[in-house]
Parts: C-alpha cells; sequence; structure tokens
C-alpha cells in the first residue's frame, strides 16, 4: 500500500481548518497531517498538534512559538515551531508535501498560497481573496508549475463537479454557457431595509445555514462573499462576469449549477457541510467518507431561488463592478472591505457603512494594470489606506 498522503494545513484553528483535520482523522491510512499553522488561537493549535503530531507547527512570533515549542517538548511531541510568514512559506512548499489546504482568512493567505502553488503542490484552495486579489498571476503560476488547483468554497467546488469530465485536465469549459452561482442570501434577506442601519456584528455573524469564520460570516451577510466568488469563479473557470449568474437559494442545498449550450444544467447538491467539499477535494478524483449525513429531500421538501437585489446588497453591485475593470479593482475591493469589515467587527462602523467604505475607495483610484506581486500588493496598501482614511475622516 502506498505511503499517507502529506498534507499541510494553513489557516488549522480556523472553521475550515478544522473541518480540513476532520475529515483527514477519519482516513489515517491516505492522509497524515504535515505541518500545522495557527494565528491567535494558540492553546487550540497546541491541542490540534497534540492530536495530530504534525512534523512543524507555525505561528506569528518568536515569542509565541518559544511558549508552544516549551509546551510541546513537555507534551513529548518532535513537533518543530517555525514563525511567521517565512515559515508559513516553507510548510506551503516542503518537498515532503503532497497537498496544502490553503484556509488562511483574507490577503494574508496569499504569500503562503503561492509558495505552494510554485512549488507544484496538489492546492485546496479555501482563501477565496488570494485568487481575487492576484487571479491573473495566480492562475498564471498555477500553469507554469502544473499545480492542481481545486476549489474547496463549496460553491465552486459544486461548478468544478459539474464541469466537463476533460476542464481538470485543462481542455476549458467546452459547452458551458452560463455558471449559476448560488447563495443563501445570508440573516439579512428578508430584514427591513430600515433595521439594517443597526444591525450588531452577532447578528451578521448569525448566518442561517453555514458555521464560519466572523470575516466570511460578514461578507455572506453583505453578499461581498458572493461578490468574491464571482470573481473567484472567472478565473477558476475562465468565465466573463456576465457568464456568472448569482442566484438566491435559501436552503443552500444546491450549491451551484452549470448551464450548458444544450440546455442541461447540471447541479450538485448536499447538506451544508463543508467537509463535504473538502473531502471531494482531497480525494478527487475518488469520493471518501466525509462524516457528512445523506442529504433527505423529503425533510427539505422545496427548494426555492430568488434574484438578488442589488439595493439591499450593494456590495454585491461592487464587487461585479470591479469583476468587469479587472487589473487592479478586485484586489482594490477585496482590501477595502477587509479594513470595513474588521471595522465592523470592532464596532467602529454600521454595516450600511462597509459598502460606502468601499465605494468610495473604488472611486478614488484608478484602475491599473498588476504586473508583478509588488503591484498586487501595492493596490492591496492604497485601498487599505483609504479606507483607514475614510475610517479617521468619520472620527472611528
Ligand atoms: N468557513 C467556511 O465555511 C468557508 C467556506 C468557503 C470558503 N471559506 C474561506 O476559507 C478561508 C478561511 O475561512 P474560515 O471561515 O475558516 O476563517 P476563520 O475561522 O476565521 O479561520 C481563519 C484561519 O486563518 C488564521 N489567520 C487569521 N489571520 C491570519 C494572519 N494574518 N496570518 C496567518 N493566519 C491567519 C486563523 O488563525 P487563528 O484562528 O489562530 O487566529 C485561522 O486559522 C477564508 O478565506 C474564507 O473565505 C470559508
Amino acid at each position: 500500500m502506498s505511503r499517507p498522503q502529506q498534507i499541510t494545513v494553513l489557516g488549522a484553528t480556523g472553521s475550515i481548518g478544522l473541518s480540513t483535520l476532520d475529515v483527514i482523522a477519519r482516513h489515517p491510512e491516505r492522509y497524515q497531517v504535515f505541518a500545522l499553522s495557527g494565528f491567535s488561537r494558540l492553546s487550540e493549535l497546541f491541542a490540534l498538534c497534540v492530536r495530530h503530531a504534525p512534523q512543524f507547527a507555525v505561528v506569528p512570533q518568536a515569542a509565541a512559538a518559544r511558549s508552544l515549542q516549551d509546551d510541546l517538548r513537555a507534551a513529548g511531541l518532535s513537533t518543530q515551531v517555525l514563525v511567521g510568514e517565512e515559515g508559513l512559506c516553507q510548510i506551503a512548499s516542503a518537498p515532503e508535501v503532497d497537498a496544502v489546504m490553503a484556509a488562511i482568512v483574507g490577503a494574508a493567505g496569499l504569500r503562503p498560497t503561492l509558495a505552494a502553488v510554485e512549488a507544484g503542490k496538489k492546492i485546496l484552495l479555501a482563501n477565496k481573496e488570494a485568487l481575487v486579489m492576484s487571479g491573473a498571476l495566480f492562475m498564471q503560476a498555477v500553469r507554469k508549475s502544473g499545480s492542481v488547483l481545486l476549489p474547496i468554497d463549496s460553491e465552486h467546488n459544486a461548478i468544478f463537479q459539474c464541469m466537463p469530465q476533460d476542464f481538470a485536465r485543462g481542455l476549458g469549459a467546452v459547452g458551458v454557457r452560463r455558471i449559476l452561482l448560488t447563495a443563501s442570501g445570508g440573516p439579512f434577506r428578508q430584514t427591513p431595509m430600515s433595521e439594517l442601519a443597526h444591525v450588531s456584528p452577532d447578528q451578521a455573524c448569525a448566518h442561517p445555514n453555514w458555521s464560519m469564520g466572523r470575516k466570511i460570516s460578514v461578507d455572506s451577510a453583505s453578499m461581498m462573499n458572493k461578490g468574491l466568488e464571482l470573481i473567484e469563479a472567472c478565473w477558476l473557470f475562465d468565465a466573463k462576469p456576465a457568464q456568472v449568474e448569482v442566484v438566491i437559494h435559501p436552503q443552500s442545498v444546491i450549491h451551484s449549477l452549470v448551464d450548458y449550450v444544450d440546455g442541461s444544467v447540471l447541479a450538485q447538491l448536499g447538506n451544508p457541510d463543508m467537509r463535504t467539499p473538502i473531502a471531494s477535494a482531497l480525494a478527487w478524483p475518488e469520493r471518501i467518507d466525509s462524516g457528512v449525513a445523506p442529504l433527505d429531500l423529503f425533510a427539505i421538501a422545496r427548494l426555492d431561488f430568488e434574484a438578488p437585489d442589488e439595493g439591499r446588497f450593494p456590495c454585491l453591485r461592487l464587487a461585479r463592478q470591479a469583476a468587469e475593470a479587472g487589473d487592479s479593482a478586485p484586489a482594490m475591493l477585496n482590501a477595502a472591505n477587509e479594513v470595513a469589515v474588521q471595522a465592523f467587527l470592532d464596532g467602529r462602523v454600521r454595516y450600511l457603512e462597509i459598502a460606502s467604505i468601499i465605494e468610495e475607495v473604488l472611486s478614488l483610484e484608478p484602475v491599473v494594470a498588476l504586473a508583478d506581486l509588488e503591484a498586487v500588493f501595492t493596490a492591496d496598501a492604497k485601498a487599505r489606506d483609504l479606507a483607514r482614511q475614510w475610517l479617521k475622516r468619520h472620527d472611528r
């Protein structure tokens, strides 16, 4: 029997990281944890190291690394603790690694994910922000290294499963007319508009169907998440923004659909549990048990669909505009959104101001071409700076 695949989990302490480790633990004969990373939840990272005995763990600062290293030694583990972005890039590209789960949230995930791509690893991509920021460079790096890129977002994983068989062999989306990207509509789909000005971070994070990290939960409430996914879908499936239609489907049972020129529409269904796309990507093209319960269509009984209202969800409009503008626009959108969402989670701005901040940032900076990673980070930094100026000007 072949040796177990060595897996690095970037962002192991997060929602996707934990779901990934749950699936891996069900298949010790197939997968072994090579390395784990955490950022602020370091006691959780320690517990994960005890459970999975990785060769490496990565934390953001030297002092935290020393303390974790001491704790691990005291627990009898030989796990070596590395520090910062350099450590993340090292565990993403180490020669022993077969696959990397890219599950750090936000722009911080870009460099380590790219390091994994450049090293030709199989990439399980949850960190959509990496692709949104640097889509052209990212996809170029994937083609150059021959890395296999498997989407983890449930929608993109569903689309990937519904694509023509030859798509994964690089033969394109032959016969595909449209991609139908489903969205739950989040917790504020039916909230009276007059109440949206006063909703709290906890209300925004109370997603009706999915349990996720706080940043993506706010993005789901504002539908910026769907906007980022639209941009992500364009890169992953070589589609134009106009070919990607967002469909609100409140039950989150159909994870997305592909519409073919002959009128066939293929959908992937399942319970809303991220272990399904994670297991599907880990084992692709095979299938393994994910621990997710079988879908009970009789309990679901009905599936509803509606068009999104861009008046209610201005972030979706802004993301579509950024997708159409291309070049630096998506990176700026993403950076402004990260600053605005963090300020909302910190109680410094109101929910509706998230879109106002992003709209202002995008209107102030011209769109420029992104020739290299430095240009991506320059655009990102400019947008963060402009968003912070908005906060300062409004005394936040
Ligand atoms: N959750 C979902 O269902 C879901 C679905 C589709 C796609 N995604 C995507 O998957 C990614 C992760 O989402 P999540 O919900 O798992 O988020 P999460 O629960 O907030 O976890 C984020 C992970 O990233 C780490 N992290 C945060 N800031 C970091 C930094 N500056 N440098 C290095 N590591 C950092 C966190 O460490 P600590 O926890 O130790 O601070 C944690 O391990 C996001 O890009 C999201 O859009 C998530």
